[in-house]
């Protein structure tokens, strides 16, 4: 089912054609658009691109090309039918697993949101990171070394129940500069209470409690610069 939605980030206002079976910008999309840094004539790569909601954004904050890769056809599609709604045409979309579409290629700003669900059992590929929810995190920033130019940077979140400090120590064994370019927190929704069991034994995992007793888990965005 298509639904038609309209979000309204830094001053810009996006509209979005909502596909059921392709991952709808949420809490953490939106905090990573507002935390984008100015990318003016930068080249960038938008890895797993989704309904295409960063592309557009790191469009209208001024980058020259956009590389919007996915592993899913049908967040293609959408992601095509968005860039035209939204009047962007300088946004080339690439189907692929991770890096491969835009292998041998070096990028100014490597821009992504990866799926983090932490689940013992297989979930939509949209929100599932693997057992522990770092399995695409942890791939996305091990190579991202290899598709940065010399100046280049990574902007890319992560949330509590996969380990905050598990990807500040990643990036800077990788030999990154770190910064936090954005802090958030939300209540866990309805498949993270369903999966709570699971994630209370995972040894990174970190939660607090609301004023109205909600599990909730915080969210940091880094960008991380080539040093
Ligand atoms: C959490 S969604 C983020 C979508 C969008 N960037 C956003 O922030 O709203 C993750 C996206 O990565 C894609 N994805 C999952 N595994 C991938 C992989 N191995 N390679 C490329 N894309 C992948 C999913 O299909 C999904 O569209």
């Amino acid at each position: 089912m298509i639904r038609l939605a309209s979000f309204t980030i830094r001053g810009f206002t996006v509209k979005l054609l909502l596909d059921s079976k392709v991952y709808r910008p949420s809490y953490t999309t939106k905090l990573i658009a507002e935390s984008l840094p100015d990318l003016s004539g930068l080249y960038v790569l938008d890895l797993g691109t989704g309904s295409g909601i960063l592309s557009i954004i790191a469009s209208m904050l001024g980058a020259r090309k956009i590389i919007a890769t996915d592993i899913s056809r049908r967040a293609l599609k959408n992601a095509s039918e968005n860039l035209k709604y939204n009047n962007i045409d300088n946004v080339e979309l690439r189907l692929g697993d991770l890096y491969e579409p835009v292998y041998g290629e070096s990028f100014d700003v490597i821009i992504s949101n990866p799926p983090m669900t932490p689940s013992p059992t297989p979930l939509p590929s949209y929100t599932w990171g693997g057992v522990d929810g770092r399995r695409i995190l942890d791939a996305v920033i091990k190579n991202s070394v290899n598709y940065l130019k010399s100046n280049g940077r990574l902007i890319i979140p992560t949330i509590s129940i996969v380990g905050i400090e598990k990807t500040s120590s990643l990036l800077r064994d990788l030999g990154f500069k770190v910064k936090v370019l954005g802090y958030g927190y939300h209540s866990f929704g309805r498949i993270l209470l369903k999966l709570k069991e699971h994630i209370d034994r995972l040894p990174s995992a970190e939660y607090f409690y609301d004023v109205y007793g909600r599990p909730c888990w915080r969210l940091v965005v880094y960008e991380a610069s080539v040093r």
